[in-house]
C-alpha cells in the first residue's frame, strides 16, 4: 500500500523524505514523489518505478555547493513525499504523487481509495476545474483549493465532507509555509513528536531515525503540525488531546507493524482487503432507488451481452487456480451455467475447444505469471472475452487483458498468498451473483439476500482470526506430523486444495487435499498414525458423509481435526479437535475456513524453524516457465 511521509522543522526536507520513503519500501510501490516548500516555492518532483529513480530526478535539482543559492531547487524545511501503489490510473509520473491543485500551491499525499471521486470529479469540472491524472487522489487538491479563502486547517475541513472512502492525507500549502496537515480515515498514519520538528508517516519505520515519541492519529482525526507544537481536531473542528504513545521495537519488527512475519501481517490484513475490495462494488439498499442491494460492476462491462455465454473458463495458477475452483462452483451454483477452472500451464499447451460467446477469467495476483499470460494470449487469440482478475495496476495481465477487476488487496510482500486469495475469491463470487442475476438464476430478493451475507465476511474473518491463539496451541501439538490431509467436499475441496499447498509451502510438510469421497479409492491407504487428516465441513447436506469419512481415517489410527460452524455439533465426538467459524451460506465458507488453515500453515513453518515469508526453492511471481 501507499506510503506517505511528511516533514516540518529545521532540516533540509529533502533528505529527510527520501530516507523515510526508503523505510516504507517494503510496502510495495511503482512510483514515488515528494513536495518540498522552500524560497522557490511549492516545487514536487515524481516518477514512475523505483525510488532510486526519483533520488536521481532530485539530485539533478538540488543546489550544488558553488551555485547559487538564489536557484536551489528542493530546498526548504517542510514537505510531503509518498510511495504509490497504483490503485486507479496505472504507475506513471503522472499518476504519481504529490497532486497539486490547479494554482499549483496546494499538495497532497493520499494513502486509500476515495470511492466518490467520480462525482467530485464531474462537479469540479462543471466549475472549470481540468485535471491532469487519472487518480481518484487529484480530486482531493482540487477541492480543498476549491474552499481555499486563506485558513488551509478550514478548507481542508471542508473538503474532507465530501470525501467518501478511505484515507490517510498529508496537506502542505504554499500560503500557510508554518503548517502541515494530516488527517486520517481507514487507512493508518502516525504522527512523530520531535524537538523543534514534527513528522508524519504510514509507519513508524519512517520516523525512528527522528523520534520515538509518537501519536497514533484514529479515523476522523485532524494534525495540524507546526514546527513546534501539533494540534489535533476532530471533523467539526473541536480540538482534542492525545497522548503520546513511546516506540519500543526495533527497526525490522516496525516494518511488519508489530508482526514477526509479513505472512501473519498480511492474514491478518484480511478483513480490511476484503471490505476494500467489495465496498466499492456494492450498491446499497435505496441508492438506485430500489429498496434491495445491488452489485456495480460496471469496470468489468457487464451487460446483456453476457447473456450469450454458455460457458465460463477460469483460468490460473498456484492458489489463483484454487480461487478459479470455488469460481467454478459459484458460477454453476448461482448463474447455473458450465464453468470450467483451469491449470494455465496445462491450458496453453493443449488445444481447447473455444467459443467466442465464452468468459474467459483469468486470474492472478501478481499480474506477472508466465504459464498464466500465455493462457491469456492463447484465448485472445481465439476470439474470447478476456477478464482478468488481479491484485497489481498496470500489470501486464490488466494491459493485456480486456477488461479488469482489481482485488484491492494491498502489495503482497509474503511468498504464499493469503490476502490476495481471499480478495480474488470475492471478485469471483460477485461476477457469478451478478451473472446468476443477470440470467434470471437469482431474483432481486436472493441477490439482495446474498450481497448482506458477503457484507458481513469481513466481520467474520475478524472473528476467526480473534481465535489464533486456538490453532496456534494446535499447531504447536501437531507441526512434526510427516502427513497431512485436507479432505472436503465441493466448497470445501477447493479450500482443502489450497490449504494443503499453503503447509507445503512454507513448512515443507507433506501435505496432500483430497476430495473426501475419492479416499476409498486410493488415498486412504496412506493414513496411518503419522497423518493428521483435517476435514473442512461447511457443505450441510453432506455432514453424514463427511462424518463417516473421518470414522474411516480414524479407525486407520489418523489424527483427526475439522473445521466447521460455529453451531453445528455434529462433529463433536468423532474428530480430535474442532476449530469454528461464523454462520454464512455454505457458498461463501471458503473466505473463512481458509483462515485457521493459513494460520495453521504460518505456525507450522514457525515452529519448524523455517521463514514464512521467504519459503526455499519458491518465488513469489514466476516470470519464467
Ligand atoms: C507462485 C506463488 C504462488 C502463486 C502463484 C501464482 O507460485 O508462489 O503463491 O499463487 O505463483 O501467482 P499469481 O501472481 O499469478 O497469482
Amino acid at each position: 500500500m501507499c506510503g506517505i511521509v511528511g516533514y516540518i522543522g529545521v532540516r533540509e526536507a529533502t533528505p529527510v523524505l527520501l530516507k523515510g520513503l526508503k523505510k516504507l519500501e517494503y510496502r510495495g510501490y511503482d512510483s514515488a514523489g515528494i513536495a518540498v516548500l522552500g524560497g522557490r516555492g511549492l516545487e514536487v518532483c515524481k516518477t514512475k518505478g523505483a525510488l532510486k529513480n526519483l533520488e536521481e530526478k532530485v539530485a539533478a535539482l538540488l543546489p550544488r555547493a558553488d551555485g547559487n543559492p538564489q536557484e536551489a531547487r528542493f530546498s526548504g524545511t517542510m514537505g510531503i513525499g509518498h510511495t504509490r501503489w497504483a490503485t486507479h490510473g496505472e504507475p506513471s509520473d503522472i499518476n504519481s504523487h504529490p497532486h497539486t491543485d490547479i494554482s499549483g500551491k496546494i499538495a497532497v499525499v493520499h494513502n486509500g481509495i476515495i470511492e466518490n471521486h467520480g462525482k467530485i470529479k464531474e462537479w469540479l469540472s462543471g466549475r472549470g476545474v481540468t485535471f491532469r491524472s487519472e487518480t481518484d487522489t487529484e480530486v482531493i487538491a482540487h477541492l480543498i483549493n476549491y474552499y481555499y479563502s486563506g485558513d488551509i486547517l478550514a478548507a481542508v475541513r471542508e473538503a474532507l465532507k465530501r470525501l467518501e472512502g478511505s484515507y490517510a492525507l498529508g496537506i502542505i500549502c504554499e500560503n500557510d509555509r508554518d503548517h502541515l496537515i494530516a488527517v486520517r480515515k481507514e487507512s493508518p498514519l502516525v504522527i512523530g513528536r520531535g524537538q523543534g520538528e514534527n513528522l508524519i508517516a504510514s509507519d513508524v519505520p519512517a520516523l525512528l531515525e527522528y523520534t520515538r515519541e509518537v501519536y497514533y492519529l484514529d479515523d476522523r482525526e485532524i494534525a495540524f503540525l507546526s514546527r513546534d507544537s501539533v494540534e489535533f481536531y476532530n471533523e467539526e473542528g473541536e480540538r482534542i488531546h492525545k497522548t503520546l504513545s513511546h516506540i519500543d521495537w526495533d527497526a525490522a519488527a516496525a516494518e511488519k507493524g508489530g508482526y514477526e512475519h509479513f505472512m501473519l501481517k498480511e492474514i491478518n490484513e484480511q478483513p480490511k482487503a476484503l471490505t476494500d475490495t467489495l465496498r466499492p462494488r456494492v450498491i446499497p439498499a435505496g441508492n438506485d432507488g430500489h429498496s434491495l442491494r445491488s452489485v456495480n460492476l460496471a469496470e468489468i462491462g457487464f451487460d446483456s451481452s453476457w447473456a450469450k455465454a454458455g460457458r465460463v473458463v477460469i483460468c490460473a495458477c498456484g492458489t489463483a487456480w484454487h480461487a478459479s475452483m470455488v469460481g467454478k462452483y459459484a458460477f454453476e451454483h448461482f448463474a447455473r451455467i458450465p464453468a470450467d477452472a483451469e491449470i494455465a500451464s496445462e491450458y496453453r499447451y493443449r488445444n481447447p475447444i473455444f467459443d467466442p460467446h465464452d468468459i474467459f477469467i483469468i486470474i492472478s495476483q501478481s499480474g506477472e505469471t508466465a504459464d498464466t499470460l500465455a493462457a491469456l494470449r492463447l484465448a485472445k487469440k481465439n476470439g474470447g472475452r478476456i477478464i482478468a482478475i488481479t491484485n497489481v495496476v498496470g500489470s501486464t495481465l490488466a494491459r493485456e487483458a480486456d477488461l479488469v477487476m482489481y482485488t484491492w488487496a494491498g502489495p503482497e510482500i509474503a511468498v504464499a498468498s493469503t490476502k490476495a486469495f481471499t480478495t480474488q475469491l470475492m471478485c469471483v463470487y460477485l461476477i457469478a451473483l451478478q451473472f446468476g442475476y443477470l440470467r434470471g438464476k437469482l431474483s432481486r430478493e436472493e441477490l439482495d439476500f446474498y450481497i448482506a451475507a458477503l457484507e458481513k465476511i469481513p466481520a467474520q474473518a475478524q472473528a476467526v482470526l480473534t481465535n489464533k491463539e486456538t490453532i496456534q496451541r494446535f499447531a504447536s501439538l501437531c507441526f512434526n506430523k510427516s502427513k497431512v490431509f485436507f479432505i472436503g467436499r465441493l466448497f470445501d475441496y477447493a479450500v482443502s486444495l489450497e490449504s494443503a499447498l499453503k503447509l507445503k509451502e512454507i513448512s515443507y510438510t507433506h501435505s496432500e487435499a483430497f476430495a473426501a469421497g475419492e479416499l476409498k479409492h486410493g488415498p486412504i491407504a496412506l493414513a496411518d498414525e503419522s497423518t493428521l487428516v483435517t476435514a473442512l465441513c461447511t457443505q450441510e447436506a453432506l455432514f453424514d458423509k463427511m462424518d463417516s469419512n473421518i470414522k474411516e481415517v480414524k479407525a486407520r489410527k489418523a489424527s483427526t481435526a475439522v473445521i466447521t460452524y460455529e453451531d453445528v455439533h455434529h462433529f463433536d465426538q468423532t474428530a480430535g479437535a474442532v476449530f469454528r467459524i461464523p454462520r454464512t451460506p455454505d457458498c461463501f465458507t471458503p473466505m473463512l475456513t481458509v483462515i485457521p488453515c493459513q494460520l495453521y500453515a504460518y505456525y507450522c513453518s514457525v515452529l519448524r524453524g523455517n521463514d514464512p515469508d521467504k519459503p526455499r526453492n519458491l518465488a513469489k511471481s514466476v516470470t519464467v516457465e
